[in-house]
């Protein structure tokens, strides 16, 4: 019997990448999955493979993420985790803050960091107390990455004042900080060359796999961590320290 049987959880970005792995992992504990993406196609597929639910939400607005915790409450009668793992990559490298077209900018932030706090908004009403959330950042919050970093070090940011105002009614925040991981979205976004010598700069010398986040996700969800809230934690292969 898995660890998180009679569970629900709500995974964002679940339909591809670590997202995705998230889903498997947590489904593979016995919890009830919801797999929350705006991609129907890969996200309805990975939906079936877990046995859990698809729901298609824009974690920018806040309706649609108020449908996504609807259909969770419907299906399997409320919630207990929440995974923020939605978001957009943008031109990382490319533009500068100082730069970057306004409108762009406030559509990346609208995704990448208000996203976590609208589907927060949207599910605490229903999380059943020992609940937790867990927010993806990145280790791009501590090192120069541009907007990109500056949206993961507001999701840290955020982590930290949810737990405060979420501690009392029994809901833990965290945040997991990823180094470089090899998803699709990464060999879009960086370039083979620069992977190269990115990761000779790591204490273990390769990028990371969705499959090395799990185990940190599924120790922060469970009750081994009763007393974690409010923290962020780097599972990055020793890029960062
Ligand atoms: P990905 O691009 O492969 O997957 C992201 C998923 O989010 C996609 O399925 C996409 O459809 C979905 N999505 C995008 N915008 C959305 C929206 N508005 N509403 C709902 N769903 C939306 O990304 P990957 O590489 O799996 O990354 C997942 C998370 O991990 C992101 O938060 C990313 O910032 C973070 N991360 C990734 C690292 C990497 O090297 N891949 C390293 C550190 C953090």
């Amino acid at each position: 019997m898995g660890r998180f049987e009679g569970k629900v959880a709500i995974v964002t970005g679940a339909a591809r990448g670590i997202g995705e792995a998230y889903a498997r992992a947590l489904a593979g504990e016995g919890a009830s999955v919801v797999v929350a993406d705006l991609d129907a196609e890969r996200g309805a597929k990975v939906a079936e493979a877990v046995g859990g639910v698809f729901a298609r939400v824009d974690v920018s607005d806040p309706d649609s993420a108020r449908a996504m915790a609807d259909l969770a409450v419907e299906r399997y009668g409320g919630i207990d985790f929440l995974v923020n793992n939605a978001a957009i990559y943008g031109g990382m490298r490319l533009d500068l803050l100082i730069t970057v077209d306004w409108d762009y900018y406030k559509r990346f932030m609208a995704v990448n960091l208000d996203g976590a706090l609208n589907c927060a908004r949207a599910c605490y009403p229903h999380m059943r107390r020992g609940g937790a959330i867990v927010n993806q950042s990145s280790t791009a919050a501590w090192v120069y990455s541009g907007f990109y970093g500056l949206a993961k070090v507001g999701v840290n940011g955020l982590t930290q004042q949810l737990a405060h105002e979420l501690g009392g009614r029994g809901i833990r925040v965290n945040a997991i900080a990823p180094g470089p991981t090899d998803t699709e979205a990464t060999r879009t976004v960086v370039p083979e060359p620069y992977i190269g010598d990115l990761v000779k700069q790591f204490a273990i010398k390769r990028l990371g796999t969705p499959a090395d986040l799990t185990g940190m996700l599924l120790f922060l969800l469970s009750d081994e961590a009763s007393w974690v809230t409010g923290q962020v934690f780097n599972v990055d292969g020793g890029q960062v320290f």
